[in-house]
Formats: structure tokens, sequence, C-alpha cells
């Protein structure tokens, strides 16, 4: 049985419905079986980490989603060794690596889990994927309302992965042998601006977009949702470090699934209709 935490976000419902279609045993944990909506062949539970034990029984592989275990993980490492659990996979960030600001908060959020993963005994296998395409469904209600896009960093450059593709590295490192102990460093295939990003989505839904660049000190919160405020500062310093910088671009996704990474527009044709009123 395979555990998946984070089970209806971006990479944890890719993951789910991934296995599911797989015919694995699969066990999707959210806080709200409820309003969940995924596969019936998942068995969905309701997650509570503090409470381990019930939800661990059975599984021997992990899939591990920081936030939704948060001050707990140590206790639910310690749990899963003893339920049987043998390999966890991390969803971890691409901020950590060599050379990284050590002190920045996203860096210190995920260093410490991959610490405690490390100290568990478990074996484990680290994604840092960099950027997501899926933060651009940011930009959705400004798009839905009209045609002008108010953001940072008009050229910040990026290769944003589709949240499938890191499901789908997910999946092979679960599900096959040797990636334990390893580091895979993911992103999409090509380098494309916010506001290059923001035309591809302009040119899926048929209408011309503008980016209107908002300056960092002048951003509020509203204007990039998804991100807890206390982490907006953190945020934005990393979205000024694009600026200039020319990104990262790994083969790993196409390495170990056999399959190249989605372009943004190929993500963008997925997520079309997020973008139409
Ligand atoms: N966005 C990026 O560019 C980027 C880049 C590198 C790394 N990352 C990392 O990737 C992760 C985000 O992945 P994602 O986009 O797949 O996640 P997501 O869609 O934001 O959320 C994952 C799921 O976790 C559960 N959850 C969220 N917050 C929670 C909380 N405070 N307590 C308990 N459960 C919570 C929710 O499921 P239920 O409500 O069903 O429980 C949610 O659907 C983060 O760790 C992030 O640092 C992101």
């Amino acid at each position: 049985m395979i555990a998946v935490t984070g089970a209806t976000g971006n990479v944890g419902r890719a993951l789910v419905e991934r296995l599911a279609a797989a015919g694995r045993p699969v066990r999707a944990l959210t806080r709200d079986p409820g309003r969940a909506g995924l596969p019936a062949r998942a068995e969905v539970v309701r997650f509570e980490p503090g409470r381990p034990d019930a939800q661990l029984a059975g599984v021997t592989k992990l899939f591990l989603y920081i936030q939704a275990v948060g001050e707990h993980t140590p206790a639910f490492l310690a749990a899963a060794r003893e339920a049987g659990v043998r390999h966890v996979v991390l969803l971890s960030s691409g901020i950590i690596q060599e050379g990284a600001d050590e002190t920045h908060p996203i860096h210190v959020m995920h260093a410490t889990v991959e610490q405690q993963i490390r100290d568990s005994g478990l074996a484990w296998t680290f994604l840092r994927p960099n950027a997501f395409a899926v933060n651009a469904l940011q930009w959705a209600p400004q798009i839905r309302a009209g045609r002008t896009v108010r953001g940072v960093f008009a050229d910040g450059l990026t290769a944003p992965i589709h949240e499938d593709d890191i499901a789908a590295v997910a999946e092979r490192a679960l599900l096959d042998d040797g990636h334990e102990g390893a580091v895979h460093r993911l992103t999409g295939p090509e380098a494309i601006t916010n506001a290059g990003q923001v035309e591809a989505i302009g040119r899926a839904v048929g209408r011309d977009l503008e980016f209107i660049e908002v300056p960092p000190d002048q951003v509020s919160p509203e204007l990039i949702p998804f991100v807890p405020p206390h982490m907006l500062q953190a945020l934005l310093k990393a979205f000024e470090a694009t600026v200039g910088a020319t990104p990262e671009i790994t083969g790993t996704v196409e390495r170990i699934t056999g399959d190249p990474a989605r372009t943004f527009a190929q993500w963008v044709q997925d997520h079309a209709a997020d973008f139409r009123a």
C-alpha cells in the first residue's frame, strides 16, 4: 500500500490518479475526504497527522508533502517506520542546492524535513522541483475578469514544470527500485518569462493579454494568492532572483519516466478552462 499525503494538492492528486489508474493500492490522506473528489479506486482516509497509526497500517511506501504533516513530521516518520513503511518520497524544493542561502525561510522549511527524513532511518528519495507551471493560476482571476494581468517581475525567467510530470517521477520513485538515496532535480523543458507565460495563456484562450509589472514593494497579498502572508517577502526575493539569471533545465523527467517534460504551452492546454470566464 502506498500512502499519499497532500492527496488533493496539485502533485498529490495527480499521483493518486496515476497510482489508481495503474491498479496500485493507494491510500489518499486528506483533511476532508468528503470533498476530495479522488478516484473511486483510491482508499480515501481522513488525515490526522497527530494520530498516524490507523492511517499508516499496511503502508510500505509514503509520499510526503511537507505542509500537510508540519510539526508532527518527526513523530509521523517514527510511526511510519514502526508501521512497516520502508521508503519515503518527499516533495522538497529546488531551492536546496549548492551555494543556496540556507537562511531563506523556504530553504529552511524543506531542508529541515529532508534532515528529519535522513534521521528517521527510512529509505528516502527527495524530489527537488523548481517553479511549478501551476503557479500561473495566480493570474486566473485577473485573466477571467479582463485583458490585463498585474504581476511582479515580467522578465523573471523560469523553466516551469507540469505538476503531472512531478507526479510521474514520484510514481516511478515509489514503484521502481533504485531511487533510494537519490535527489531528483526537476524542471520543465524550456525557459519562459512571466510575461511570456501570460502571452501563452492569451494564445490558448484566444485573447490578447497584457502583463503590467507591479513593483515588489507595492504588492498586496491578494496579488499573489495561495501564498501564506508570512512567506510573501521570502517568495518575492526568490522571484527577484529569476530576473537576468539563466534557469536550470534538467532532463530528469524524461530520464526517469521515458517521456519528455511537458512545455508551459502544453500545461496551458490542460488548464485552459481555468482561465476562461
Ligand atoms: N509552487 C512552486 O513553484 C514550488 C516549487 C518547488 C517546491 N514546491 C513545494 O511543493 C509543495 C506544494 O505542492 P502542491 O502544489 O502539490 O501542494 P498544494 O496543492 O498547495 O497542497 C497540497 C495539499 O496538502 C494539503 N494541505 C495544504 N496545506 C495544508 C496544511 N497547512 N495542513 C494540512 N494539509 C494541508 C491539502 O490537501 P487536503 O486539504 O486534502 O488535506 C492540499 O490540497 C510545497 O511544499 C512547496 O514548497 C513548490
